[in-house]
C-alpha cells in the first residue's frame, strides 16, 4: 500500500509580498508571489497599504497556487503561515486567513518564523548545506550571522545594530534617485562600474555584529558635496558610484562571515534573504570560497526575496515532526528564533 502524499500550503504576508506555495512531500510544486507596486511612489513600504493589498491578493494567490498544483482544497494536509517577524497588520491578514481555512478544512496549522523560512529556503533545491553551517541572512529587515546546527536549532552569532544590509542598499539607492526597492538597481548599475572609483569607510563594530547607518550618512554627505561642485555628478558617475558602494557593503558583509567561519571552524557557508540575490555578494562568496576552502550554498533567485515556498518547505519540516500550532496563534511583529 502506498503512503498518501502530503501537501502543505504555505502563506507569506509579512511585508509587501503576498505569497502562496504548495509543497508536496518536501518538494515545491508551485510558488506564487503578488508584489505590491503601490509602495514605489512612496519610496518605501506603507504598512496600511500593505495590509490592504494582502487582503485583496490573498485569495487569488491561493487559488492560483492550487490550480498550478492541480489539486483542490480537500487535498491539503496542513497550512503553514508566517507568524513573524514583520508588519503586524500584514501578518494579521495571512494568519487570520490561514486559521479560518484550517478550521474550515479541519487540518492543522503550522506557524513559521520568517527568518527560519529564509534559512530553510536553502533546502528547496539541492545541493543542500550540511549541518552545522553558517548562514549570512541579509534582507530588507534583517542582517544576521546564524550558526545553523539543525533545521530548528539556530543560534545568532552577530546582527546589525541599526539598519539592515537591504536598507543600506535601498537608502543609498534613494539618495541616487533610484526607485524603491533600490538594491536591484544598485546591483544592475554596479555591474558596469569600477568598484574602486570611490572609497567609502568600512564600519567598525566589535565582534560579529554589523552597523550600516554610519556608512549611509557618509554616502549621503559624499554625494551632497559632489553635487554642490558638479550638479551632474550622479548622472555622470552612476555606475562607478553604485559599484563602489556595493563593493563596500559586500566587503563588510564578507569580513564578518570569514571571521565567523574561522572562529567556529565551519566551512559550510550559506547566504539567504533578499540581498543574497546581489550579484556582487554571490561572486564574492564564490571567490572567498576558493581561498577559504568553503562549500557554499545560495537559494535560487526566486527564493532569495520574500516568497511562500520558504514557508511551505519550513512547514513541511515541522509537519513531519508533528509540530502544529493551535488556533490561538497570533502574529508577532518582532521575534528571533
Ligand atoms: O528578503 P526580502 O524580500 O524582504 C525582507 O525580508 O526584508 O529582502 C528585500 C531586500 C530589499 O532591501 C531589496 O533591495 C534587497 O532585498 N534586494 C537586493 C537585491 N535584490 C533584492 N539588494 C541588493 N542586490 C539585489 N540584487
Ligand atoms: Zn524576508
Amino acid at each position: 500500500m502506498s503512503i498518501p502524499s502530503n501537501y502543505i500550503l504555505g502563506i507569506e504576508s509579512s511585508c509587501d509580498d503576498t505569497g502562496a506555495s504548495i509543497c508536496k512531500d518536501g518538494k515545491i510544486i508551485c510558488n506564487i508571489v503578488a508584489n505590491q507596486s503601490i509602495h514605489k511612489k512612496y519610496g518605501g513600504v506603507v504598512p496600511e497599504l500593505a495590509s490592504r493589498a494582502h487582503q485583496q491578493n490573498i485569495i487569488p494567490v491561493v487559488l492560483e497556487s492550487l490550480e498550478l498544483a492541480g489539486i483542490g482544497l480537500d487535498s491539503l494536509s496542513a497550512i503553514a503561515v508566517t507568524k513573524g517577524p514583520g508588519l503586524m497588520g500584514a501578518l494579521m491578514v495571512g494568519t487570520s486567513f490561514s486559521k479560518s481555512l484550517s478550521l474550515a478544512l479541519n487540518i492543522p496549522i503550522i506557524e513559521v518564523n520568517h527568518l527560519q523560512g529564509h534559512i530553510l529556503s536553502l533546502f528547496i533545491e539541492p545541493p543542500y548545506p550540511r549541518f552545522p553551517f553558517i548562514c549570512l541572512l541579509v534582507s530588507g529587515g534583517h542582517t544576521l550571522l546564524v550558526l545553523v546546527k539543525d533545521y530548528f536549532d539556530m543560534e545568532i552569532l552577530g546582527r546589525t545594530t541599526d539598519d539592515a544590509a537591504g536598507e543600506a542598499f535601498d537608502k543609498t539607492a534613494k539618495i541616487l534617485g533610484l526607485s524603491y526597492p533600490g538594491g536591484i538597481w544598485i546591483d544592475r548599475y554596479a555591474q558596469k562600474g569600477n568598484p574602486k572609483a570611490f572609497q567609502f569607510p568600512e564600519p567598525r563594530v566589535p565582534g560579529l555584529d554589523y552597523s550600516f547607518s554610519g556608512l549611509k550618512t557618509a554616502f549621503l554627505y559624499f554625494i551632497e558635496n559632489q553635487v554642490k561642485v558638479n550638479p551632474n555628478f550622479i548622472q555622470e558617475n552612476l555606475e562607478d558610484i553604485a559599484a563602489s558602494i556595493q563593493y563596500r557593503i559586500v566587503h563588510y558583509l564578507m569580513k564578518n562571515l570569514i571571521t565567523a567561519s574561522r572562529n567556529y571552524g565551519i566551512r559550510e557557508i550559506a547566504l539567504a534573504g533578499g540581498v543574497s540575490a546581489n550579484s556582487g555578494l554571490r561572486y564574492s562568496l564564490e571567490e572567498t570560497a576558493k581561498k577559504e576552502n568553503w562549500n557554499t550554498y545560495m537559494p535560487a533567485f526566486q527564493y532569495c526575496t520574500d516568497n511562500a515556498a520558504m514557508i511551505s518547505i519550513t512547514g513541511y519540516y515541522k509537519f513531519i515532526r508533528g509540530e502544529f500550532a493551535d488556533q490561538e496563534l497570533v502574529p508577532q511583529a518582532r521575534m528571533d528564533f
